[in-house]
């Protein structure tokens, strides 16, 4: 699997929303197929926002791609909001993808937004340690916002939550958020991230650029390995070079 260097991440740029979803998907079985061919179960930590979507619903349409009943879910954060709730990042996940693929519901590891934000994170720690225990994520997709954030971690001169998981406040509504922490996830075997649109093109030039990139969030994430940024051609507007594909 080709990824790029922790020091230089592998970029790839698509020319709309569809041929993005399509590479993610790819991106996605992949990563996680290569995971069960190896152990009896693989392990994907996701994100809400509303870039996934697509990808989402692009999964649910092929159901037969991956063996889905050995697959763990995990989220990278949520909104302190009911699961009911249109802004909770877990509905997302059950109408698209837990509403239409054999997922088991026991390997489905939902943050709980409904409880108080500390307690939510201080069992969903718990959560991720088990899982740790047995090794690395296989694959961590993150999203990033026009703001640098990533997951619900926000740029800017606070501290960095340690631990596994933790209880934040965004500087915007839903403002009560539980997030992985930079330590959660960069303990992973492929990190990708998947970003869209016009408004998030200066974020994104400011993560890959080696001179800027501590400005974003996205610079406490170090994975292990490589990292891969998966782009629409809007996302890509900032950056210097055309790596459309
Ligand atoms: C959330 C996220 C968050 C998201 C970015 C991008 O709960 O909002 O998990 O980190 O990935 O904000 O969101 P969009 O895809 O909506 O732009």
């Amino acid at each position: 699997m080709s990824s790029g260097r922790a020091d230089r991440p592998e970029v790839r740029v698509f020319a709309g929303p569809e041929s993005l979803a399509r590479a993610a998907a790819e991106e996605v079985l992949v990563a996680l197929g290569d995971a069960l061919g190896r152990r009896s179960r693989a392990s994907w930590v996701l994100p809400g926002g509303s870039t996934p979507r697509r990808l989402y619903e692009r999964l649910a349409s092929q159901p037969e791609a991956l063996d889905w009943a050995r697959v763990e879910l995990f989220w990278t954060d949520e909104r302190c909001v009911a699961p009911r709730s249109p802004a909770s990042n877990f509905a997302l996940v059950r109408d698209t993808l837990l509403a239409k693929l054999p997922l088991a519901p026991d390997r489905v590891h939902r943050l709980r937004g409904e409880l108080p934000p500390a307690e939510a994170a201080r069992l969903y720690a718990a959560e991720v340690a088990a899982e740790l225990e047995r090794g690395p994520f296989d694959l961590v997709l993150l999203g990033l916002g026009a703001d640098g954030h990533t997951a619900s971690l926000f740029p800017g001169p606070g501290p960095v939550p340690d631990g596994l998981a933790a209880a934040v406040k965004a500087p915007f509504e839903p403002r009560r958020r539980v997030t992985l922490t930079p330590a959660a996830l960069a303990n992973n075997r492929r990190l990708v991230y998947l970003v869209a649109g016009r408004n998030k093109a200066a974020a994104v030039a400011r993560a890959l650029d080696p001179d800027h990139r501590a400005e974003v969030v996205s610079d406490r994430i170090v994975p292990r390995g490589g990292t891969l940024w998966l782009l629409d051609r809007e996302a890509a507007a900032g950056l210097s070079r055309s790596r459309e594909r």
